[in-house]
């Protein structure tokens, strides 16, 4: 028989904790972190480099299968190039939604991360499908949200800018994420549900952990 791979699949809305959490998880359980989010943002890079129209779907798939996109702790190389803190930028930011909601780059994408996860043996994934599409059958989906001011909060005290502002940026992004018709966001009905307005990092963490642990452990039973 072979071995079920251990996989967390971290799902939710911008600044909800989803990357600080799943990076802690990844170190607790001692397997892997993939943010998928960055390799959506990694192509709308790549495309606006080239001046690609990023509601042309073939030519933003072109770019998404003949880039070379090379995930390394935590920094992202394009065809060679550091674009760690270029894809967190605001042109990146604006596009991205845009770039994330054509199909032909998420099934690019879609195939890509199983692969990763494949290879990695396992691992905590992040993103807003990966318990509702990407890896349906994970050993545990986590749906994080927490209140929209307080995520907007997080993302101020994370990279600066205008409070009200970046509420209302976030407020349009997740519009755009959980309208669209390929895999938009939303929570699976067998998700582990957490609100982590009030909570800390470590008592989300623990619980993650735990419930991990208890999953497993009835399996192996
Ligand atoms: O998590 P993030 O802010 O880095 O995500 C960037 C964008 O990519 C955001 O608009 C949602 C989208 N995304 C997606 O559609 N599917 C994923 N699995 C991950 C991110």
């Amino acid at each position: 028989m072979t071995k079920r791979l251990r996989i967390v699949a971290i799902d939710g809305p911008a600044g909800a904790g989803k990357s600080t959490i799943a990076k802690a998880l990844a170190v607790a359980l001692n397997i892997p972190y993939l943010d998928t989010g960055a390799m959506y943002r990694m192509v709308t890079y790549a495309a606006l480099r080239d001046g690609i129209d990023i509601k042309n779907e073939s030519d933003v798939a072109a770019i998404a299968k003949g880039m070379r996109a090379v995930m390394k702790s935590d920094r992202f190389l394009v065809d060679d190039v550091d674009v760690t803190d270029i894809i967190r930028g605001p042109q990146v930011t604006e596009a991205v939604s845009t770039v994330a909601a054509l199909s032909a780059v998420r099934s690019e994408l879609r195939a890509s991360q199983r692969s990763w996860v494949e290879n990695a043996g396992g691992g905590v994934v992040e993103g807003r499908d990966i318990g509702t599409v990407v890896f349906p059958d994970a050993t545990l989906k986590v749906f994080l949200t927490a209140s929209p001011a307080v995520r907007a909060q997080r993302r101020v005290a994370q990279s600066g800018g205008d409070v009200v502002e970046i509420e209302e940026q976030i407020r349009q992004r997740d519009h755009l994420d959980s309208t669209r018709a390929d895999s938009p966001l939303r929570e699976s009905n067998d998700s582990l549900f957490i609100d982590t307005t009030d909570l800390s990092i470590d008592a989300v963490v623990k619980q993650i952990t735990s419930s991990v642990e208890s999953i497993e452990s009835n399996i192996n039973e």
